[in-house]
């Protein structure tokens, strides 16, 4: 008999809560949803209520809360949402040194518990998250990876689909670099079934559409007071999905770069192929000159903020 898949949750807060949703109704395996002591409360009752929520809808799997790591142990996916959101005004890296310090604790007891896990890291910010998380854990690079450019390319296709009046289910937007104010929309690879955007849409609509998705998660945060979590749970889903039923879907994410794209010794949004084997491999797209110019920026702005990380 095949096990079942296993995965686990660490963080059972906004994102945390609505990807254990996720997980159960594709019933894409056995879900812990794990949180500090503190919290275990709120981890079993999501848990519970879940559970009770598939004899409504018509999903089984298991569900359980817990603040204990020996429940998540042997996990083939993880996902790692813990750590502090955006509040009004924040910048995704105010969260640097708070979220830091959460992610080294998570990355001891995954390398200590689940050492052959997917690893998705969502916390913010997220490129030097990952990166903190891939050295600590020492996990391979193709088993540690940041969720970003789905949901930021989600956010442009939304965008775009709203100013063409086209469907979102036929507009593909590719958005790729540091998931911040620097993350780089590759309108060159964005289009409507398969006809470039920039043949129906005017410049100046485009560049605006590209500065909301800059601002995307930002333009959320304001209005809610928190950050958002239904399309980072879903973006996240979709990464865990193309894993365990080895899909090999070509998605934007962040990814450990030793040479690619010209980037060493860095996790930056790039797009990849995502199947059993984890990042089975990192794509090489041609890129404008302003495109790549912009990566450039971008990749820079990622270094920064982990060479700051290391002084922590
Ligand atoms: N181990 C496990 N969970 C932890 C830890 C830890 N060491 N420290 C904090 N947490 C938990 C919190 O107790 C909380 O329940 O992480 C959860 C985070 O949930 P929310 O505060 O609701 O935040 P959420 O909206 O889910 O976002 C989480 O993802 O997108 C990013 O910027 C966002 O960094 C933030 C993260």
């Amino acid at each position: 008999m095949p096990r079942r898949n296993k995965i686990a949750l660490i963080g059972a807060g906004n994102i945390g809560g609505e990807l254990a949703a996720l997980a159960a109704r594709e019933e894409l395996g056995d879900v812990v949803l794990f949180d500090i002591p503190d919290k275990e409360g709120v981890a079993k009752g999501k848990a519970l209520d879940l559970e009770q929520n598939g004899a409504v809808l018509g999903y089984d799997v298991s569900i359980r809360g817990t603040s204990s790591w020996d429940d998540c142990a042997g996990a083939d996916v993880v996902i790692v949402t813990a750590g502090v959101p955006r509040k009004p005004g924040m910048s995704r890296d105010d969260l640097l040194s708070i979220n830091l310090k959460i992610i080294r604790d998570v990355a001891n007891n995954i390398k200590a518990k689940c050492k052959d896990a997917f690893v998705i890291v969502i916390s913010n910010p997220l490129d030097a998250m990952v990166y903190e998380m891939k050295k600590m854990t020492g996990l391979a690079k193709s088993h540690v990876v940041g969720m970003a450019g789905v949901l930021d390319s989600a956010r442009m296709t939304l965008f775009l689909a709203r100013e063409l009046g086209a469907s979102a289910k036929d507009v593909r937007a590719m958005v790729l670099g540091g998931h911040g104010d620097s993350m780089v929309p590759a309108t060159s690879y964005c289009t409507v079934n398969g006809i470039p955007v920039k043949q129906l849409i005017s410049k100046e609509k485009l560049d605006a559409i590209v500065t909301r998705t800059a601002g995307g998660g930002g333009e959320i945060v304001k209005l809610m007071g928190t950050s958002a979590y239904y399309a980072p749970a879903s973006a996240a889903i979709a990464m865990a999905r193309a894993f365990l039923r080895d899909e090999k879907r070509l998605l934007p994410a962040a990814a450990y770069c030793d040479g690619e794209y010209g980037y060493k010794d860095l996790y930056i949004g790039v797009p990849v192929v995502i199947g059993r084997g984890g990042i089975e491999k990192i794509v090489n797209i041609e890129l404008t000159a302003e495109e790549k110019a912009n990566l450039d920026k971008s990749a820079a702005a990622v270094r920064e903020l982990v060479d700051a990380s290391k002084k922590l």
